[in-house]
């Protein structure tokens, strides 16, 4: 169609017939052609629900046809700012006119204001960064090996991590080597040595485990997310802390989920004020703009890494840096933490009510919760119709479904969502 404007090269043509293209597409395409060109083109590695969103905003996503829903999963806890935060993405679009990447060759006017922020607001000597979450669990194990050989005087090669039995630490082969779902591991092997697992909220059996002495390291989620939230007894960090302090283990705790504010408390760590030896940051770091990721811990395990032996080419990047900072001062000065903590309570209160013949439980802290369903209703079918009535959530587990919303949620807004889920569940009353 272009070719009549005048005399324009090929390339031209078709370079603005893409744009035209595009932005066609993206005016008109229905859902049922968004689900069957994905299907097409993209590989078969997820089971999304059947919505086709194209724009978000706070807590809001709307789908290609305008249909507006409550976000109830957040990008599995990335989006805890909210879509679209104005401030980050301010940030993100200055940053981007001027510097985006300059690899760790070289120093940016960014990394360090970055890191001199992270470490004073969570208290560590030291941050490294990385992208995505699973990275920041391979930085750790990858740390907590280094110090195994260089302070705890393991001998060489033969230190031992120990997992949590539910754990979900992301995709890749070590993440899925400590895994204990088949989903996760299964026709993937052989797996990474060295990882050892025990089961979770059980400090009795930890103790046994970490007495070993080739064990370097215990590496943990504060609420086990993927495995469908499940909530530790009170006083199970605590004990963790203990034994791993007593055993000269690494506590390694995972908040890629259940850290920055989700929880009710800037670190999920914090319900018990404790302080783990590496701690994993990830997903909502940069409020669902950039994958930024990393670890915090003190110049006693982080500088046993030296130049040269561990990194990313986009690890710490000025865009993800000046991202993350703004992420950072959104979740405090907002007062994220304790919107979570006050419309959790809120929401654990209403899904209480709901009838104990359809829901067995209710579990979560802040604003990670989950819904545990009888096992003989599909949550996946709860999810559709929940979808149907303008809230999106999806199934951990069968029959667990997590409710996770943007921590910029209101107090309206929750009851107005609770009544939803409520009217959903209830039509499975016999
Ligand atoms: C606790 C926890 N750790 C790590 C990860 C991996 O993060 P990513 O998907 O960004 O690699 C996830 C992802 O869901 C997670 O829930």
């Amino acid at each position: 169609m272009f070719r009549k404007i005048g005399v324009i090269s090929r390339r031209k043509e078709y370079l603005l017939n893409l744009v035209y293209q595009s932005k066609r597409n993206r005016r008109s395409i229905t859902s049922q052609e968004v689900f069957e060109r994905e299907s097409k083109y993209g590989a078969h590695n997820y089971h999304p629900l059947p919505v086709a969103l194209c724009k978000a905003e706070g807590v809001f996503m709307w789908d290609v046809e305008g249909k507006r829903y409550y976000d109830f999963l957040s990008a599995y806890s990335a989006v805890n700012q909210g879509h679209c935060h104005p401030r980050i993405y301010k940030v993100l679009i200055e940053q981007a006119k001027v510097l985006t990447l300059t690899s760790r060759a070289f120093y940016s006017d960014a990394l360090g204001e970055f890191e001199e922020y992270v470490t004073k607001l969570f208290g560590y000597e030291k941050w490294l960064p990385m992208n995505t979450g699973v990275e920041g669990g391979e930085t750790a194990c990858k740390l907590a090996r280094k110090w195994a050989y260089t302070c705890k005087g393991i001998p060489q090669y033969q230190a031992k991590i120990v997992f949590a039995e539910g754990n979900f630490w992301g995709r890749t082969m070590s993440a899925i080597s400590s895994s204990t779902d088949p989903s996760s591991y299964g026709g993937f092997g052989p797996f990474m040595p060295g990882f050892e697992v025990v089961p979770y909220d059980d400090l009795a059996a930890l103790q046994q485990t970490l007495a070993d002495p080739h064990v370097c390291a215990f590496m943990v989620e504060p609420i086990q997310g993927e495995a469908g939230v499940v909530v530790p007894k009170d006083g199970y960090l605590k004990g963790v802390r203990e034994l791993c302090t007593k055993y000269n283990v690494l506590w390694i705790a995972d908040e890629v989920q259940t850290g920055l504010a989700r929880t009710g408390k800037r670190l999920a760590v914090d319900h018990e004020n404790v302080k783990p030896d590496i701690l994993i940051l990830g997903k909502a770091l940069s409020g669902g703009f950039y994958p930024v990721s990393g670890v915090l811990a003190n110049d006693s395990v982080m500088l046993t890494i030296k130049p040269g032996e561990h990194g990313s080419t986009y690890g710490g990047n000025p865009l993800g840096c000046r991202v993350a900072l703004e992420a950072l001062r959104v979740l405090e000065e907002e007062k994220l933490a304790e919107n979570a903590e006050k419309l959790g309570r809120i929401l654990r209160s209403e899904l209480n009510k709901l009838p104990k013949n359809i829901v067995s439980l209710i579990r979560g802290k802040g604003l990670l919760n989950a819904i545990v369903i009888k096992e003989d209703i599909d949550a996946m079918d709860v999810c559709l119709k929940m979808k149907d009535e303008g809230l999106l959530a999806k199934p951990t587990h069968g029959h667990i479904i997590r409710l996770a919303p943007p921590l910029v949620i209101t107090e309206s807004q929750i009851r107005e969502c609770a009544d939803i889920i409520s009217r959903v569940i209830s039509r499975y009353a016999k």
